[in-house]
């Protein structure tokens, strides 16, 4: 969660200050910055969005915008509520020292009550407070800044990125267990400026740079004005051939354009998203799959639903069986073995859960492949062969045109598998079946007024078979991560194994039901909702299927296995409208982060 960012050099504020907005999408309940400026740290704090704590240093800019060095956070609260106390950057009492941390300090608890004996105050609940005074209290044994730092980070247990300064030097020290962090290394007029961030992508959207040191696991280091970057492992030794690599600006800034939202925006991407995901090159990806025994996937949230998707379509197209996990329940049993291949999904491509998957699955000599939308992202740099999603930022929280960018991708290994040329033709019309509904008013003002008319009701229950089941299961989630509204998704044969108890006239079913070889059954289960009582809504291109509801969004007719992607679509368009009708800010939900980097 988290984004973290540092700078030595000029505009150091300022630049911190835009490091932040663009880290904004990886947590957002409070953020703060710290200013080396004449031997003394000044901190700024405040809860809510990244422009609030802006505005404080604004009314200090003009005797801050000559200081060399600051450090930056956006925090995604783990321990502690959001306010201001808990905001980073936490300091020592004296203020001497400020740290910023993305993580979670397992042992803080052991470690607080050592330093509040040896007489620490502590001014928040964080877990990432104790590292301040820890860093204190072995800067009064030894006297040398260096040494105090890597002898607090030998203490640490649990997960970190933390970047921290001092009062007395023109250093950022850093260090980093399982957290990303990267180095930047300022070009052309700015070679003497140096970055330390979360990721790659806020350097390169505010052209920073290209030039990148990756931090491992267990590093630590400092950038110093003068003599540049050390970097040393756990030891204390120092790692001379730190590789710098160099990247093309991949990243554009992202603007909402004349869009109220990132989110409606980015589903008004998807028909340009689908050629350029298409273009990904999978021919490595097949000679690997060929020559693998079993196929795994493991994603979170959104990417496994697509990996969902990919199971029913590997099973009809290739007659090969796809064993799917969630991320976070792959880590208890590691299933891949060796000479198996090992999928991992993730837009951000710094999911901590999928991370941990790929590290376990590794171990075991699994060959891994990544499919993520973030270049030098942490799981593609663990990866044998990387695709990308190629679909440009995504800054609303919840996921919408990557989706459809990985399920094209996923199709595309499909049907290249079997070498069915004909079936990729079709892939590509999709940009057009789907660029269609979004440009049609009639279907837009449709969806409009569903949300309108069920804007208040809490509880939603989606259904579909066989490949339409993976889509109620990412409808459900949208609607639920934005609208607040309860969502829940079922195979449709499974609502008489429990949930149809739930069905009553309270109650709004969506069918996903296509025309496809199951509509006969899923009409039986509308049928068996709204005989209870409860507001059916269809997704559907099946007159029959209309007949039998209270509201229906009228799909074009497209051959069966391609459902998932366009059915989707609307029901994001749903899931948006539902949430604006509420008054809600569906690029901000509440507890969640685009970027997931706590287990
Ligand atoms: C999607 O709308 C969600 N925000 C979430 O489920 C997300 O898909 C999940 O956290 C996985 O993220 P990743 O694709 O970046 O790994
Ligand atoms: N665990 C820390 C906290 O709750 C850091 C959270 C984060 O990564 O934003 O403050």
């Amino acid at each position: 969660m988290c984004g973290i960012i540092g700078v030595i050099g000029d505009k150091a504020v300022e630049r911190v200050m835009n490091g932040l907005i663009a880290l904004e999408y990886r947590g957002y309940d409070s953020a703060g910055i710290a200013v080396k400026k004449d031997s003394k740290i000044k901190v700024y704090k405040a809860t809510g969005e990244v422009k609030n704590v802006i505005s404080l240093v604004f009314k200090d800019i003009d005797s801050l915008k000559d200081s060399k060095i600051a450090i930056g956070h956006t925090r995604w609260a783990t321990h502690g509520k959001p306010c201001n106390e808990n905001a980073h950057p936490h300091t020592d009492e004296d203020s001497t020292i400020a740290i910023i941390h993305n993580g979670i300090i397992e042992n803080y608890l052991t470690l607080k009550k050592e330093l509040l004996e040896k007489g620490y105050n502590f001014s928040s609940e964080t877990d990432s407070e104790v590292i301040a005074h820890l860093i204190a209290d072995k800067f009064k044994k030894h006297k040398d800044f260096q040494i105090a730092f890597h002898q607090a980070v030998l203490e640490l247990q649990g997960t970190f990125a933390i970047l921290c300064i001092n009062n007395k030097e023109n250093r950022i020290y850093f260090a980093k267990l399982v957290n990303p962090l990267v180095i930047g290394i300022g070009v052309g007029n700015n070679s003497d400026n140096y970055y330390c961030s979360s990721d790659m992508a806020s350097m390169s959207t505010l052209k920073l740079t290209n030039k990148f040191i990756i931090l491992e696991d267990n590093e630590y280091g400092f950038i110093d004005a003068k003599d540049g970057i050390k970097v040393f492992d756990i030891s204390g030794n120092s790692l001379k051939t730190k590789q710098v690599i160099e990247t093309k600006f991949h990243y554009t800034q992202a603007d909402k354009s004349n869009y109220d939202y990132f989110m409606l925006k980015e589903i008004k991407e998807i028909p340009e998203v689908i050629p350029n995901a298409f273009a990904s090159d999978v021919s490595d990806v097949l000679s690997a799959i060929d020559s693998s025994n079993n196929i795994y996937i493991t994603a979170c949230g959104t990417s496994y639903h697509a990996a969902l998707v990919a199971k029913y379509v590997f099973n009809k197209v290739c007659r090969r069986d796809v064993h799917v996990y969630h991320s976070s329940e792959y880590v208890y049993l590691n299933p891949a073995n060796a000479n198996d291949l090992l999928i991992a999904i993730s837009q951000s491509g710094e999911t901590l859960d999928t991370l941990t998957a790929v590290k376990n699955a590794k171990r075991k000599g699994v060959k891994i492949v990544s499919l993520t939308n973030h270049y030098g992202s942490s799981i593609s740099r663990e990866s044998d062969l990387q695709l990308y999603m190629n679909s440009g930022p995504e800054i609303s929280v919840v996921a919408t045109k990557t989706y459809i960018a990985q399920l094209i991708i996923l199709y595309k290994i499909a049907f290249s598998l079997v070498n069915n040329s004909a079936e990729l033709e079709k892939l590509k019309e999709f940009r057009e079946i789907v660029g269609n509904f979004l440009k049609n008013n009639n279907s837009l003002t449709n969806v409009e007024k569903i949300a309108k008319e069920l804007k208040s009701e809490n509880d939603f229950y989606f259904i579909g078979r066989g490949l339409s089941y993976p889509t109620a299961l990412e409808a459900a989630l949208k609607l639920k991560e934005i609208s607040y509204k309860h969502a829940e998704a079922f195979p449709a044969g499974e609502l008489k194994h429990g949930p149809l108890s739930l069905i009553t006239d309270k109650a709004t079913v969506i069918a996903i039901s296509p025309s496809d070889s199951l509509v006969k059954k899923i009409e039986s289960n509308i049928l068996e909702c709204k005989s209870r009582g409860a507001k059916i809504v269809t997704v559907t291109d099946n007159q029959d299927v209309v007949k039998l509801s209270n509201y229906s969004i009228v799909m074009e007719m497209i051959p069966e296995l391609f459902s998932p992607i366009s059915y989707i679509v609307p029901l994001q368009y749903f899931a948006y409208r539902m949430t604006v009708e509420n008054n809600l800010n569906p690029d901000k939900p509440r507890n969640l982060a685009k970027s997931v980097t706590v287990e």
